[in-house]
């Protein structure tokens, strides 16, 4: 007969953010070459919260981070009100964001934080997740045809010439328009993505204590600047900030956390008589790419507001033809580009 599940596995089968403490302790990431090398590889916080770097190669945690990427972008879908088509979002959860995709595609190089809180004595409950580039040169994606670029060669790695599909003069890179490559990532950057709260847990500042344990416990220069000692055993972070592509509607949220808007770094979908963009529903009714660019501030915010202090990473030079770009009909908001320093 078999034995009953104490109530935790219960919970665990419910939950599947919730998994055994002993196994997420295994699953995170001792490096060898650390300043602190016999210190723990994970930082203990107040309240039975701790943050590590996890292998996203150990099944359950990339189940349970999965589930927690998956039930968030579920909220983004167009049919629930969301501003990415449906068949966008599945895609992207069928193969980016499953626990195939969390452990074998940009977990392979990004450094995978994770943000957990003691459930009971035995488990521990996943709150939150980032994602954040291991190497400064590292690009998760370009379009939907690459990932895992380094930046310093993509103008040789990328096939810019390549066909939409058959026919040699509808091409793939025609559909898009992003700022230079040369300029397209701050080089000093690390690049962030899945950066998420489980959606039970949102409003109660867990996204800021992630995002200040990683400035804090990771970051060598706030680190060395302070005089403060390395407490784990895990990597540390030498880029001087994050950076993300991050679509419309985080804008506001990202703004909240700290990040600001590299000014003019916009991508565009470019509609094509061969490749019609998807039409655009918002408060229930069809709208245009142009309101639509226009409910994400553009270009009222271009044309109202004072560029920022000279920047090298802000491509104001571009802003005119992101202005110019709001207003064709032909031309959707793709991304906003957002940074963040450490302090
Ligand atoms: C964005 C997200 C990570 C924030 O997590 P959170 O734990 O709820 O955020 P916090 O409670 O730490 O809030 C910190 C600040 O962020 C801002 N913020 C958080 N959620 C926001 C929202 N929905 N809209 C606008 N600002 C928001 C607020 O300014 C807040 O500061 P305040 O409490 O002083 O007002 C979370 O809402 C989430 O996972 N959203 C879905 C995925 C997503 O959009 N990710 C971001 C892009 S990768």
């Amino acid at each position: 007969m078999p034995t009953a599940p104490d109530s935790m596995d219960i919970d665990a089968t419910r939950n599947p953010r919730l998994v055994p403490t002993e196994l997420l302790r295994r699953a995170y990431v001792h490096y060898g070459e650390s300043r602190n090398p016999s210190a723990r590889s994970y930082v203990p916080l107040d309240d039975g919260l701790e943050v590590g770097i996890v292998s996203s190669a150990v099944p359950t945690i990339a189940r349970a981070i999965s589930s927690m990427l998956t039930r968030s972008l579920d909220d983004a879908r167009n049919d629930r009100g969301g501003h990415l088509p449906s068949n966008v979002v599945e895609r992207v959860q069928r193969e980016i964001i499953s626990p195939h995709g969390v452990a074998d595609l940009w977990g392979t190089t990004g450094h995978r934080f994770v943000l957990s809180r003691a459930q009971g004595e035995q488990h521990s409950e996943l709150l939150a997740t980032i994602l954040v580039g291991q190497s400064k040169d590292t690009l998760f994606f370009f379009t939907g045809r690459y990932n895992n670029l380094r930046h310093s060669t993509i103008a040789e790695d990328v096939d810019f010439s390549q066909p939409d599909a058959d026919d040699p003069g509808q091409r793939w890179f025609a559909r898009f328009a992003f700022p230079d490559l040369v300029r397209f990532k701050p080089r000093a950057y690390h690049q962030i993505a899945n950066f998420v709260v489980a959606r039970e847990h949102r409003g109660q500042g867990f996204a800021r204590l992630l995002l200040d344990t990683i400035v804090a416990r990771y970051s060598r220069d706030n680190i060395e600047r302070r005089g403060a000692s390395i407490e784990h055993s895990q990597h540390l972070l030498c880029g001087r900030g994050l950076w993300q592509i991050g679509d419309p509607p985080w804008l506001s949220r990202m703004l909240g956390l700290g990040f600001y808007l590299r000014w003019g770094a916009e991508s565009f979908f470019i509609e094509h008589d061969w490749a019609p963009l998807p039409p655009i529903f918002a408060g229930g009714r069809r709208i245009s790419s142009v309101e639509y660019n226009e409910s994400f501030g553009l270009p009222r915010r271009y044309l109202e507001e004072q560029p920022p202090p000279h920047s090298p990473e802000h491509l104001v030079d571009r802003v005119p033809e992101v202005i110019r770009l709001s207003r064709d009909p032909r031309a959707k908001l793709q991304y906003f580009q957002t940074m963040f320093d450490f302090p």
